[in-house]
């Protein structure tokens, strides 16, 4: 893995509690692919002295610049947020395994700031129709290009939740189906879709982690082969597959 120094470009908030941060580092951006992450240095004091970990949003590989869009949350993202321009940090990556973008045509679904990496994976594929949900408006990543919406408030498109966008849409149309989000909404995307289809979808995990790179078995994720995937290096995008849902709680059979 490799750390190094970017410079903040930018730094804005999308709406209240979300935050986008561009970062220049143009030997990063030209390594990076979707579905990959940084780990952030999130303050230039002592503390908070553990990085975060971030899914690379979008990446102009023209400017060298790449984009973070996160929730503030606790002190890590508080501090991370009041970043001003100019401000340089260490910066970890690209981490971990993205997607795998050979196929053609590609649905995506997310929900919350679990679609925040979506922006680069439409922009890598040859085709994406996009599914988001979130609790309101606000709370969408826009993707670019055209995308359809459930909010919970039914602020912006149809009220309800981003499984309800699946009504009849044919599965099988789609060659890969890329899903982020919340533990529970991914357990219902993969069990929406029929047994035969399954290999196709891609999922993007999360957990809490430690190092970012491997060496601190913080990151653990149920495997259906037995075991557990580390998120780190075995993901974050891993097959619908290779994950035990039945360990991830909830209720998948
Ligand atoms: C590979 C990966 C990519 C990520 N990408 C994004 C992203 O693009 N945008 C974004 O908003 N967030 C993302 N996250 C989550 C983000 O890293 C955490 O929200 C952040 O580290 C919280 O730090 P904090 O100090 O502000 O809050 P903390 O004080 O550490 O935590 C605040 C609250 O958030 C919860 N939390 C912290 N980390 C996670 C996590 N990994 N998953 C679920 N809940 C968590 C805690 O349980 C606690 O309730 C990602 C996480 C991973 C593992
Ligand atoms: S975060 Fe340390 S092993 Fe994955």
């Amino acid at each position: 893995m490799k750390d190094r120094d970017c410079r903040v470009e930018s730094c804005s908030f999308e709406c209240p509690g979300i935050c986008r941060i561009g970062f220049s580092c143009p030997a990063l951006v030209e390594e990076a692919g979707p579905g990959q992450f940084v780990m952030v240095e999130v303050s230039d004091g002592p503390l908070p002295a553990a990085r975060r970990p971030f899914t690379l949003s979008s990446v102009s590989k023209s400017k060298g610049i790449f984009e973070i869009v996160f929730e503030v949350k606790g002190p890590g993202t508080s501090s991370l947020a009041s970043s001003a321009p100019g401000r340089s940090c260490r910066v970890m990556g690209p981490l971990g395994r993205g997607y795998e973008t050979s196929a053609d045509r590609w649905l995506l679904v997310g929900g919350g700031l679990g679609a925040a990496g979506f922006p680069f994976l439409a922009a890598s594929v040859r085709s994406a129709r996009v599914l988001l949900g979130a609790s309101c408006s606000d709370a969408l990543v826009r993707t670019g290009g055209e995308a359809e919406y459930a909010t919970e408030d039914g602020s912006a498109g149809r009220r309800g939740l981003v499984t309800d966008l699946l009504d009849g849409l044919d599965l099988a149309s789609f060659d890969a189906i890329a899903v982020c989000g919340p533990t529970p909404m991914m357990k219902a995307v993969v069990e929406a879709v029929p047994d035969d289809l399954r290999p196709r979808v891609q999922v993007s995990l999360e957990s809490r982690m430690g190092c970012g790179w491997g060496a601190c078995g913080g990151c653990a994720i149920p495997a259906s082969a037995g075991g557990y995937l580390k998120c780190c290096v075995d993901g974050p995008v891993v097959t619908a597959q290779a994950v035990d849902w039945s360990r991830m709680g909830g209720g998948l059979v």
